[in-house]
Order: C-alpha cells, then sequence, then structure tokens
C-alpha cells in the first residue's frame, strides 16, 4: 500500500529529524525540506541508519515560494505539513529580530500561501511554551492566557499561532491546524544515531550538561538559585524528544480524520515539573558521572517556573509522554558518547 505522504519543514533539525523516524515507522512517507542553517548532513545519515532506507530531502528555504511550489508540484500527493524549520535562539533573536521575524513569520505566510494553492488542508505547526511567558498559576493549560512575549523569538511564536487561528476562522477556510506547545526537548534516539546538534557553546540546559560531563566544556553554571521555587532553581517540564515526536503523529493522524476543531492547541510536555539541581542530580543518577557546577547569577529572561498541565492532550489527543526524567537524560548522555567517538 502506498504510504501517506507528509512533507517535514526542518526535517533534518533536532526535533524533525525524531519526527521523520516515528513518522516512517508509523506507515507514514516523510518527505523532508531543509536549509541546513541550522541542522547538518549526519542527521540524514543517521535517519537512513535507523529506518534502512533514504527519506527524500529537499534542500530549499520555505521562504522561496518557488521552490517551495516546485517541491509540491514534484512530490504530488502531499496529505499535509508538519512545520518544524524555523530559528530558535532567544537570545540571538534580540540581536537579530528582523531575520527572526523574517525567517519564523514569513516563512510561515509562503508556506501557507503554497499549501492553498495545492490543496493541502492539514498543518501541524511547532509553538512554544513560550507563548505563557511568566504564567500566574501553574501548571498551564492550554485556557491559560498567553503574555506579551520577551523575546522576538517568543513573539513569532505567538504571531503565527495568531496567524494560524485567523486562517481557521475565515468563512471559506479548508486548513485544518493543530498547534503543538513544546515544552522544553531533550534527549536522543535510542539508537544515539540522531540527537542534537548545538553549533558552538550550548545556550541549553542538557546540552551544556553532557558536554561537560564529556570533558569538553569546565563547568556548568546553573543560572540562579534565588528564585521563588522549593530550592532556588528554575522548574522546567522535560519532555523526551522521541515522545515529542510521537505527538506529531498523533497529530497528523487526528487531522487526517478530520477529528476535532478546526484549528486546536495542545500543550506536550510530561506534566512534571524539575528544578536545575533536579537535573543535575537526575544525570548523575542516571549515568553515574560526577558534574562540575556552580551556581551564577540569574540569567535574564528566564521564567522562574514553568511545566504543563497535560490533561488536554491526554484526554483529547490520547497522547501521554512515557520516558522518565532518567531515561530523557540517560539517551543524552549516550548521544553525547557517540558524538565524541
Ligand atoms: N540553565 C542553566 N545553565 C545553563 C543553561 C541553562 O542553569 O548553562 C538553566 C536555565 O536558566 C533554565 C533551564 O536551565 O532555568 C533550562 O534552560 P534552557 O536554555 O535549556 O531552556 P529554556 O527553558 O530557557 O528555553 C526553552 C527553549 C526555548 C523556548 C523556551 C520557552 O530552548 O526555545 O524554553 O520557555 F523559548
Amino acid at each position: 500500500m502506498e504510504r501517506t505522504k507528509i512533507l517535514v519543514t526542518g526535517g533534518a533539525g533536532y526535533i524533525g529529524s525524531h519526527a521523520v523516524v516515528e513518522l516512517y515507522e508509523a506507515g507514514f512517507q516523510p518527505v523532508i525540506i531543509d536549509n541546513f542553517s541550522n541542522s547538518r548532513e549526519s542527521a540524514l545519515r543517521g535517519i537512513e541508519e535507523i529506518l534502512g532506507v533514504k527519506v527524500p530531502l529537499h534542500r530549499i528555504d520555505c521562504n522561496d515560494a518557488e521552490a517551495l511550489r516546485a517541491v509540491f508540484a514534484e512530490e504530488g500527493s502531499l496529505h499535509g505539513v508538519i512545520h518544524f524549520a524555523a530559528s530558535k535562539a532567544v537570545g540571538e533573536s534580540m540581536q537579530k529580530p528582523l531575520e527572526y521575524y523574517q525567517n519564523n513569520v514569513g516563512s510561515l505566510l509562503t508556506l501557507l500561501q503554497v499549501m492553498r494553492e495545492f490543496g493541502v488542508e492539514a498543518l501541524v505547526f511547532s509553538s512554544s511554551c513560550t507563548v505563557y511567558g511568566v504564567p500566574d498559576a501553574l501548571p498551564v493549560t492550554e485556557q491559560t492566557p498567553t503574555k506579551k512575549a520577551n523575546s522576538p523569538y517568543g513573539a513569532t511564536k505567538q504571531m503565527c499561532e495568531d496567524i494560524l487561528r485567523d486562517v481557521a476562522n475565515a468563512p471559506d477556510n479548508t486548513l485544518r491546524t493543530i498547534l503543538l506547545r513544546y515544552f522544553n526537548p531533550i534527549g536522543a534516539h535510542a539508537s544515539a544515531k540522531i540527537g542534537e546538534l548545538p553549533l558552538g557553546v550550548p545556550q541549553n540546559l542538557i546540552p551544556y550538561v553532557t558536554q561537560t560531563a564529556a570533558g569538553m566544556r569546565e563547568q556548568l553554571t546553573i543560572n540562579g538559585n534565588t528564585y521563588d521555587t522549593p530550592d532556588g532553581t528554575n522548574i522546567r517540564d522535560y519532555v523526551h524528544v522521541v515522545d515529542l515526536a510521537k505527538a506529531h503523529v498523533v497529530a497528523v493522524q487526528r487531522l487526517l480524520d478530520q477529528k476535532g476543531e478546526t484549528v486546536e492547541t495542545f500543550n506536550v510536555g510530561t506534566g512534571r515539573g524539575n528544578s536545575v539541581l533536579e537535573v543535575v542530580q537526575a544525570f548523575e543518577r542516571a549515568t553515574g558521572q560526577q558534574l562540575n557546577y556552580k551556581i551564577g547569577p540569574a540569567r535574564p529572561g528566564d521564567v522562574p517556573a514553568i511545566y504543563a498541565d497535560v490533561t488536554k492532550s491526554v484526554e483529547t489527543l490520547g497522547f501521554r509522554t512515557s520516558a522518565s526524567l532518567e531515561e530523557a537524560l540517560a539517551s543524552s548522555w549516550k548521544w553525547q558518547l557517540a558524538l565524541k567517538g
């Protein structure tokens, strides 16, 4: 039987590459678009080694409408799109706001235009818990009001959500959209053939932790321990990237089955909050490594604590994460060792 084709923009990236694997294993035919601005060819080799087949790749930029049209035309029957391709570094977005708005908001507009031209009516969009800003109450549900973003990156995610809701609510709309609000993705595929590939000094916690344990960094600095949390360090909801990838398969299937509203939003997290110190301790337990760390000043812009209420994704989407924090961290460590070797 012919596989149902799903276009995956940013399919060579961290979350995208894991989603490509899960889509294929669930019986879909992923088709990758990537411009390799923040991803590497090695992800494609990893995917091929895991699946035993080559996944079609188009090396184009989502801002390039003509190139997108050519892909839609060449591929023929695309049944849906998962749009991962975006710039994602909070700090960088403060330095390069115009690039972020162009690359994240501009590319969505171009993609939506081309999808409409070709009659492709199912879209899963990568959103972020960053849209909640500093929440008044925890955990955050999908009804928790969004707050003004404190970075251009966060603003692009809010704008993209607004655009998709406006499109969905237009009278002649035929597009069905699921917005997935990711919490903090960590971990790597169990095979250690794909994972996160941070360029330069990692800004995110887990790659910094694994690079420190691997001896590539001297010491982890914990960004502040005087927050209003039980141990004073920031609390986040760390979700295994393979669980997160599986949420996309469920979302795509829901769109293709034409279930639910024309636009739906789901949190994708574990529902657990863990502090930075808890992550360090869990990493040490999971890997047997001692981590060299110190407490430093708070990082400007950090939300003190956020984690997901996952009731809606469990009850409506039928999706629940399965990996523990330790399992996720062990997979990050295995990936780090594979990278080194
Ligand atoms: N942290 C440290 N030391 C480090 C790096 C991070 O203590 O060297 C801390 C941070 O201060 C924070 C926690 O670890 O408390 C997690 O930080 P990350 O940078 O890994 O993740 P963030 O929660 O800051 O950011 C993530 C995504 C963003 C997204 C944001 C939404 O990376 O894309 O969640 O809240 F916008």
